[in-house]
């Protein structure tokens, strides 16, 4: 049976190895702090189960957490491994520590990924011996529940190294995708941000208030997105397709592009926002809320599924 080593047990590291194990493959969890590992055991036992009453496991939840093994050894958690997907905190100068590390122990040829959110494979690789296998591969938390991963890599990285990590992802069902050229945000959190920027505006600046705002994406935009892309959905929406979308609507999206001004994610800007939320929500119902939202990514995670076998994907 091949072999993941999953180094760093916090909240990502803890997804990764579900994602790997429930896939049918061994998981050597790795973490320095041992409180870190024990605390990692037990929340990831209670994330399995979570997913076995959502019916997104196919066996029983021991059968999953057999495959892991965890511990403060990193040769241990490295020893057999086809690929090693790096959690550590999110810092370059620690970055740099790991990977030094990770590129002196690991077999070689052996895929480095990095779940990274925001640090190009290029900052914490260059100088490496094995800088080749290193790339980033960043997830959306967690990656139990929400599939897709987005491969970076540097420059020096070899392309057989990306598309060994793509088939992999691809093998325990997560759906990856090639940012073909360093950039900072990678996708998703640039498509994030082009739409925060604009909510954050249009909120302070009193077009809109707090709740309308939420209430245009996810009764909106936001369900289409959730089975289909923007691009797919402005080539649908114009008979003639995305070039008629263009020469129909591009008028107004120039218009809009050309007023956009950049602004400081001070409290100017997100003050107002902020404000709202609390008095939505009280910081006491924060945890309840975020539990709730859990539930229901695994439910609407459950009915893409569904849908997927029955009207197609
Ligand atoms: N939290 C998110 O929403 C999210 C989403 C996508 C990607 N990421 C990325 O995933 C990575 C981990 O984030 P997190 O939220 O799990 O953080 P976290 O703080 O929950 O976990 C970090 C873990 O790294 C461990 N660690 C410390 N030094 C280490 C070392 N030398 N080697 C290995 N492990 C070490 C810590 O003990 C801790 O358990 C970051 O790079 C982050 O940017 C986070």
């Amino acid at each position: 049976m091949d072999k993941i080593a999953v180094v760093g047990a916090g909240m990502v590291g803890r997804a990764w190895a579900i994602v790997f194990a429930r896939a049918g493959l061994d998981v050597g969890l790795y973490d320095p702090d041992g409180r870190a590992v024990q605390d990692a055991l037990f929340k990831i036992a209670l994330a399995v189960q979570d997913l076995a009453t959502e019916q997104l496991i196919d066996e029983e939840p021991t059968a999953v957490l057999a495959r892991i093994t965890a511990g403060t050894s990193l040769p241990a958690a490295l020893q057999g491994a086809i690929h090693v997907q790096e959690n550590g905190p999110e810092d370059l100068e620690v970055k740099k520590r790991i990977y030094a590390e990770l590129d002196a122990l690991t077999a070689p040829g052996v895929p480095i990924a990095s779940s990274t959110s925001g640090i190009k494979a290029s900052a914490f690789s260059e100088g490496l011996p094995g800088r080749a296998r290193c790339l980033v591969a960043h997830p959306v938390n967690p990656p139990s529940v929400v599939p897709l991963v987005e491969l970076a890599p540097a420059p020096w990285t070899d392309p057989d190294v990306v598309t060994r990590t793509r088939a992999l992802m691809e093998r325990v069902g997560q759906q990856p995708i090639t940012v073909k050229k360093e950039i900072d945000g990678f996708i998703l959190n640039r498509l994030q941000g082009a739409l925060l920027n604009e909510a954050l505006k249009l909120i302070a600046d009193g077009y809109v208030s707090t709740e309308d705002l939420d209430k245009t994406v996810k009764h909106g935009l936001g369900l289409r997105w959730s089975f289909m892309g923007p691009m797919e959905t402005i080539d649908l929406n114009a008979p003639g397709g995305l070039p008629d979308y263009a020469k129909r609507y591009g008028p107004i999206y120039h218009q809009v592009n050309k007023e956009s001004v950049p602004r400081d994610w001070d409290e100017r800007l997100f003050g107002q926002a902020a404000r709202d939320r609390r008095a939505t929500l009280p910081m006491e119902q924060h945890a309840e809320r975020q539990a709730w939202r859990d539930r229901r990514l695994m439910a609407l995670a459950r009915q893409k599924k569904q849908a997927a076998k029955e009207i197609g994907d």
